[in-house]
């Protein structure tokens, strides 16, 4: 690691206290946006109350010391439910940002949501955005914290919920296709979107790759990444790109097309707009060396707890199913296969394309 990017992460580490200090005090504001469309149903208010008694009443019992039982996991899956169905948010675009059901979720259900350590983190993003490197350490990690016993609860159930889970999953299939790269002659890999890298760190030490190159935007997340990584390879492999991918669309890169052997996106996607996401799988189609695999994670709109993310966290995320996956690989030139992974609840896809071709370097696949 470069002084200079040492000195920039201990600047954005005091930045960071800052954001965490306001971040800790946010709360519900009222004055916090406009509210959009009409009014939200009677139906909808008197199911917020249920849930909201139903919480005082967790809070208050033994329960709430223990992790979820199915049948308190069960009650609360119905009731928010319930929700959803009564506040329209069910429809195509989901529960819209600053919406009364929005609003009146976070009035009346925030004070026991927010006590989950990684719920509060979504919703307050301290750094700005919400899934930042911490908060996905804290769902890897899946050991549930909190100040109070209904916020250790509450991480807990929400740790359990299948979009968590399949970031697992989808953690462990990243893990299984480094090592079938690995063994089949990729040396150079490129992880676009890092964040801490925790898949690749766990795996390094396995599989020395001669290069290993990361690029995010958030430099906290750079640097606990090269942290993790230089323990365990060869410090001089690993190179950073720290900025938006915006700026590699825009073709202002010294990335040399054609270089590496595994690109893989996962936890971007799901934030660009198609035109951005296919301009982005263009450019890093170009650094693919020939037999190279590209693997582009986003979540489908099949995912249970899209509603959940939406109220309490205010996480709103660009939604693809299969053919959207596979549209972004339609134009590319020198496709060999193009297939969709999708972890085992269900939620999420991982777009799978191979480059044609054998790279020199590269035994041929079995
Ligand atoms: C949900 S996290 C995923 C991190 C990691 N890939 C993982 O799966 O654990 C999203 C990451 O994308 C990064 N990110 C978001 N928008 C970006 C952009 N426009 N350019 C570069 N990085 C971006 C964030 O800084 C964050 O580290």
């Amino acid at each position: 690691m470069s002084q200079q990017l040492a000195r920039e992460s201990i600047a954005k580490g005091a930045e960071e206290r800052a954001a965490g200090e306001h971040a800790a005090r946010r709360s519900f504001d009222p004055e916090d946006g406009e509210v959009q469309g009409p009014p939200i149903s009677m139906d909808c208010e008197r199911r917020l109350a249920q849930l909201a008694a139903w919480c005082r009443e967790l809070e208050a019992s033994p329960r709430s010391a223990l992790p979820p039982s199915p049948e308190d996991s069960a009650r609360l899956g119905e009731m928010l439910r319930g929700i959803w169905e009564a506040s329209d948010a069910l429809g195509p675009s989901g529960l819209l940002r600053n919406s009364q059901a929005q609003r009146r979720f976070q009035e009346v259900l925030g004070t026991y949501f927010w006590q989950s350590p990684i719920i509060h983190r979504c919703f307050a993003k301290p750094r700005g955005y919400a899934g930042d490197f911490l908060m996905m350490d804290d769902v890897y990690k899946n050991a549930p914290k909190g100040e109070t016993a209904l916020g250790r609860w509450m991480d807990r159930w929400v740790l359990e919920q299948p979009g968590f889970v399949a970031v697992r999953n989808r953690r462990e299939k990243l893990k299984s296709l480094l090592s079938d790269e690995w063994n089949r002659g990729a040396r150079y890999v490129m992880n676009v979107a890092s964040g801490a890298a925790s898949e690749l760190s766990e795996v390094v030490h396995a599989m020395p790759f001669d290069g290993v190159t990361l690029l995010d935007q958030d430099q906290g997340a750079l640097y606990a990444a090269v942290t993790a990584l230089g323990k365990r390879m060869n410090p001089a492999h690993v190179r950073t790109w720290s900025g938006s991918v915006f700026t590699l669309i825009r073709g202002k890169t010294t990335l040399v097309p054609g270089d590496q052997d595994f690109i893989y996106s996962i936890g971007l996607y799901d934030y660009l707009s198609p035109r951005f996401a296919t301009a982005l799988t263009a450019r890093l189609w170009l650094n693919l060396a020939p037999g190279g695999l590209l693997a582009l994670g986003n979540f489908n709109g099949h995912d249970p707890m899209r509603r959940f993310i939406e109220a309490a966290m205010d996480w709103y995320l660009i939604y693809r199913d299969v053919p959207d996956m596979l549209a972004l690989a339609s134009g590319l030139p020198n496709v060999e296969d193009a297939e969709v992974w999708t972890d085992a609840t269900g939620c999420l896809h991982l777009l799978l394309v191979r480059k044609r071709g054998d790279r020199p370097s590269m035994e041929s696949p079995p």
